[in-house]
């Protein structure tokens, strides 16, 4: 299916919302009004710059983009300045199709921060994490256990971030180059927040934090990471899709209250 040229769209966010929609409608190739001889055209790129090697220098020392998420993470000192330097950081792709930088809502004084994986669409558009339907579920389940994030007391309250502040485009799931662009500013993020316990949501979150990949495995299992006692669950995406799935994150979510009421280090 083509792509029609007739997207009448007068600014950016405009014409890439509408590229969206006829993607999500199947779209998988431009179209244009007049029929295109590609074989005469010339690519003037190519014409008119002679052909270089693909550039190392992007990657000389001090450039790798990890050792610059690495040290620009480390010299946010608050949160502010680690949203500030997360829109500086120009190395990750998902920055240039998104709408916003979903940074993280919520209790930043919360005992539980809630790791989840990428903006979706929705969350894009508000510029806050888990606010579409997925993002509805994950507060019916926590509100279960008494938790909230508009809860002005920490001991009530979640803090929620994800993996990527961006949303990647029709919500594929993050590389594993771009999740290790983004671990130090999540580190870095638990680090400011310092919560006495994370959640996980699903298996891009688990990879980030502990490099292992199998949520449906894991959930449920306590683990460590960063020195604080983490809970992967399934991500409430999949709850949605596997209804049946509910009874075992309803376990999980009882066993993060335990956990709290016992004092989260125990
Ligand atoms: N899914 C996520 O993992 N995070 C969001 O913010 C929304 C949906």
């Amino acid at each position: 299916m083509g792509i029609g040229a007739d997207i009448i769209a007068d600014d950016w966010h405009a014409a890439l919302a509408a590229l969206a929609w006829q993607v999500d409608l199947g779209a998988t190739e431009p179209l244009g009004d007049a029929p295109v001889n590609r074989y005469e055209m010339v690519d003037p790129v190519r014409a008119a710059v002679p052909v270089v090697p693909a550039a190392p220098a992007q990657l000389a020392v001090g450039q790798d983009p990890v050792a610059v998420a690495v040290a620009m993470a480390a010299a946010a000192t608050t949160l502010k300045e680690l949203q500030a330097a997360l829109a500086a950081y120009d190395h990750c792709e998902l920055k240039r199709g998104a709408r916003s930088l979903v940074f993280a809502d919520g209790n930043p004084r919360a005992r539980v921060l809630i790791l989840g994986e990428a903006p979706g669409s929705e969350e894009d558009r508000e510029g806050r994490p888990f606010v579409g339907r997925a993002g509805q579920l994950l507060d019916r389940m926590f509100a279960a256990i008494g938790l909230s994030r508009t809860a002005p007391d920490p001991a009530a309250a979640v803090y929620i971030t994800n993996v990527m502040p961006w949303r990647p485009p029709a919500n594929r799931d993050p590389e594993a180059t771009e999740i290790a662009m983004m671990r130090p500013f999540v580190e870095r993020h638990i680090a400011l927040v310092d919560p006495e316990v994370i959640v996980v949501m699903g298996n891009t979150p688990l990879f980030a934090l502990t490099g292992a990949k199998g949520i449906l495995r894991a959930r449920g299992g306590w683990q460590t990471a960063f020195g604080k006692p983490l809970l992967p669950m399934t991500h409430p995406a999949y709850l949605l899709r596997n209804p049946a799935a509910k009874r075992e994150a309803w376990a999980d979510l009882l066993a993060l209250q335990a956990r709290l009421r016992d004092g989260a280090a125990g």
